[in-house]
């Protein structure tokens, strides 16, 4: 077959939203699959470049620019995939390209990161599709807590604390409500009162659990069983003295707990050591590299959990520590999704790259 042109389909956020991209049990599906084949080693992922204008601490005042290129494969695994997550493979490769800016919110109203993902044709590599990024990011994030809490938190958990009160924080609680149904309560905390009402105002009809307004970091934190932070904090705030025998902590974001604090925990899990060691800035690799805990204690990538090589939580006693940097596995998996409900519901529009080709 020759070629004469090159299309790709151009899906905006809306059209994302219209072929499922806010259905967080489709999103925890697409990340549990991620999360899988990761620990199957059925994947390529290279240490995601940064563009920074300082240290690693500058991405919460300056900014940066990531990009993060991906090959998910899934062939051998179509069938436990289906039986064990209820969906197919990926096979194909692609990248998201995901700038962040701090004052974007609070200046021009606009979110924090913005991203553009590309998905790729396996056989030629040219793109198939190239999408909005930011809402799968956004899902993908929850969902990968929410994966973490189905395979790492207690089954009978009830309390869930939220520190943050926008995007990231919205799928947070999507995510975690979604993967525990038996949770009653989340607990909400930011330094902006005005915000978390806000977000508690429109998130409470969102999901199945009551969600409230904390009064300070300690108040959200004790009696929680689930903790999420995402935040732009710059310095931490998270006393471990607050956790409860048997928490579950998920950090997102970069500087809510002290690296000493992570002596605390019986199980510190992230989703790609290697990743999180490149990145440079996540509390689990900072704790490591400042002598507070040995790498040893590390205990491993959430894949190797999903895929039942190595234990998650062995008793309600344990406290666990889960420290995802985020990988393009999970963009690419939820973008894969997103495209394939596109193009079975007939939602975007087929672009060229080129009719004539220049050259
Ligand atoms: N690990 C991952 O996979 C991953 C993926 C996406 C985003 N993130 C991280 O999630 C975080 C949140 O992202 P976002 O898009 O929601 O950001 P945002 O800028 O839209 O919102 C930040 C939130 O943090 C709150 N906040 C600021 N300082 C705080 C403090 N000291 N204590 C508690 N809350 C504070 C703000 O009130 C706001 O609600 C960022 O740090 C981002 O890097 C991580």
């Amino acid at each position: 077959m020759a070629y004469d042109k090159v299309e790709f389909l151009y899906l905006s956020q809306d059209d994302c939203v219209a072929a499922g991209g806010l259905d967080m049990k489709g999103t925890l599906k697409a990340t549990e699959r991620s999360f899988f084949l990761h620990g199957k080693g059925d994947f390529i992922l290279p240490p995601k470049p940064v563009i920074r204008w300082g240290g690693e601490d500058s991405e919460e005042t300056i900014g940066r620019i990531m990009s993060m290129p991906a090959w998910l494969g899934g062939a051998d695994y179509a069938e436990e995939l289906q039986s064990k997550i209820g969906i197919g493979p990926v096979n194909t490769s692609g990248i998201k390209f995901i700038p962040s800016k701090p004052w974007n919110p609070s200046k021009y109203n606009l979110p924090r990161a913005n991203a553009v993902i590309i998905i790729l044709n396996p056989e030629t590599l040219m793109p198939d599709c190239i999408c909005d990024g930011s809402l799968a990011s956004a899902m993908r994030t929850g969902a990968a807590s929410g994966v973490a809490a189905k395979y790492l938190a207690r089954p009978d958990s009830k309390v869930l604390a939220v520190f943050g009160s926008s995007v990231i924080g919205k799928t947070q609680l999507l995510g975690v409500t979604s993967a525990l149904p038996g949770l009653e309560k989340a607990k909400i905390f930011s330094p902006n009162a005005d915000h978390v009402k806000a977000f508690v105002e429109e998130m409470k009809d969102k999901v199945d659990v009551e969600v409230v307004a904390a009064e300070s970091y300690e108040d959200a934190t004790r009696g929680s069983d689930v903790i999420c932070t995402a935040t732009m904090a710059k310095a931490p705030y998270i006393n471990p003295e607050w956790w409860d025998e048997g928490v579950t902590h998920i950090e997102t974001s970069f500087w809510d707990t002290p690296p000493e604090a992570l002596t605390a925990p019986d199980k510190i899990f992230v989703d790609d050591w290697g990743q999180v060691k490149h990145h440079g800035a996540d509390v689990s690799w900072r704790a490591v590299r400042d002598g507070f805990i040995p790498e040893e204690k590390i205990t491993g990538n959430l894949g190797k959990v999903v895929t039942g090589e190595i234990a998650g939580r062995e008793s309600d006693k344990e406290r666990i520590f889960f420290n995802p940097i985020g990988m393009g596995l999970h963009d690419l998996s939820e973008a894969f999704r997103v495209f394939e409900s596109a193009k079975e519901k007939g939602i975007g529009r087929t672009l060229p790259l080129w009719e004539n080709y220049a050259l």
